[in-house]
């Protein structure tokens, strides 16, 4: 073989092995319907990622959507969690910076569907609220916002730049938030990172993770984190063709190096934020160890532009981060559904441990379409004993 078919041998083959788009994929063919479980519903959580990019005062496609879904419902005892970057691209400014006014409409369209539904609203952090100019400083002013936007102090969690919050949502159901940007950052970069927190290092962190899980070992447990354990967009490494020619979006297509700059993200390297780099390596590993001890563990997670539904290593993995923008995904291992368009995600979680989760997307007419459905965990099978 010459030089010049090795080379476009090369590229044809990452080309193929990379591909995504933007349309939905499914595993087996679509569900027209949402699975039924007998029992009763303990918890309804609704789950909506990366909100925070609102271009006018009008919100967007995800927000409207999930607003009409929710009109007509009774929400009051339900659980509504944004999954992270609430606000693009650096966090909430402080009040005489200049690009703070577009950070507060970007926080504003989802407080304001927070506010219009009835049940318990939380804010997780992600990577882009990290962003602002003083780090730290910035995040804890978002969460100071987020509180008295909603009036609650509880609204944003974990608090103060802290890795780890759990909740109690019922007797059967955990709720664990992990700010996994605060275990992906640069330290050095953040001095007082762990002033207020009892977790100082990334072992405790994890030692505390595995304590909540032991301990809640019989419960349905729902691990919140920005960054998810799986996932095949383009931070898990799968790119369109158009990323391939032109990666970093910008006005020049650059094809031979987009498609090299292409496969370093799909291997790991570039950026801290992609999948395979190797803090992010390291903490979903270990994750993925500690929760498969555990039966009734969900990740639920944004980060990726899409919405995906995967098992994969004996985990179950939500994403919903299409909550304001949209990117291509691939249906890769133990995927069941991916979708490159806007949308939300429910998750039913009923008190015999079985669960549902739906994912839903606009229709011609803006409103809510279900996109995919199915059970996450089997009901428990009663154990008659006869003697
Ligand atoms: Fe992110």
């Amino acid at each position: 073989m010459n030089k010049i078919n090795i080379v476009l041998t090369f590229f044809s083959f990452f080309l193929i092995s990379s591909c995504g788009s933007f349309k939905p994929k499914y595993l087996n063919e679509k569900s027209e319907s949402i699975p039924v479980i007998e029992g009763n519903l303990e918890k309804r959580f609704y789950l909506i990622g990366d909100a925070g990019a609102a271009e006018t005062t009008d919100t967007n496609e995800a927000l409207v959507i999930f607003e009409k879904f929710i009109e007509d419902k009774e929400t009051s005892k339900d659980q509504l969690i944004y999954l992270g970057d609430n606000i693009y691209p650096r966090g909430l400014p402080k009040k005489d910076e200049k690009s703070r006014k577009e950070a507060e409409v970007r926080m504003d369209a989802q407080l304001r569907s927070a506010k219009k539904f009835k049940g318990t609203t939380v804010f997780i952090p992600g990577n882009h609220d990290w962003y602002a100019k003083d780090g730290l400083k910035g995040l804890k002013r978002q969460e100071e916002y987020v509180e008295e936007g909603l009036d609650d102090n509880e609204a944003f969690q974990p608090e103060n730049g802290c890795p780890i919050e759990e909740i109690d949502i019922s007797e059967n159901i955990v709720l664990l938030i992990l700010d996994t940007q605060w275990f992906i950052s640069d330290w050095d970069k953040h001095p007082t990172i762990n002033d207020e927190c009892d977790i100082k290092s990334r072992s405790d962190f994890f030692l505390e993770i595995e304590g909540e899980l032991k301990k809640n070992n019989e419960k349905t447990i729902l691990i919140a984190m920005h960054h998810p354990a799986f996932t095949y967009g383009l931070h898990g490494g799968y790119f369109n063709f158009k990323k391939h020619l032109n990666p970093s979006s910008g006005k020049i297509p650059l094809p031979i190096l987009g498609t090299l700059v292409t496969q370093i993200r799909s291997q790991g390297g570039v950026s801290p934020q992609d999948r395979y780099n190797v803090r992010y390596n390291e903490l979903m590993k270990r994750l993925i160890t500690l929760a498969t001890d555990s039966d009734r563990v969900i990740f639920a997670s944004g980060h990726e532009h899409a919405l995906q539904y995967i098992e994969n290593e004996g985990i179950k993995q939500i994403v919903s981060g299409s909550g304001a923008k949209e990117a291509p995904v691939n249906l890769g291992e133990g995927a069941h559904f991916v979708y490159g368009g806007r949308g939300f995600a429910t998750l039913d979680v009923y008190d015999n441990g079985g669960s549902i989760v739906t994912f839903y997307a606009p229709d011609e007419n803006n409103d809510p379409k279900l996109m995919f459905s199915k059970v996450v965990h089997e009901p428990r099978k009663n154990m008659i004993l006869h003697f």
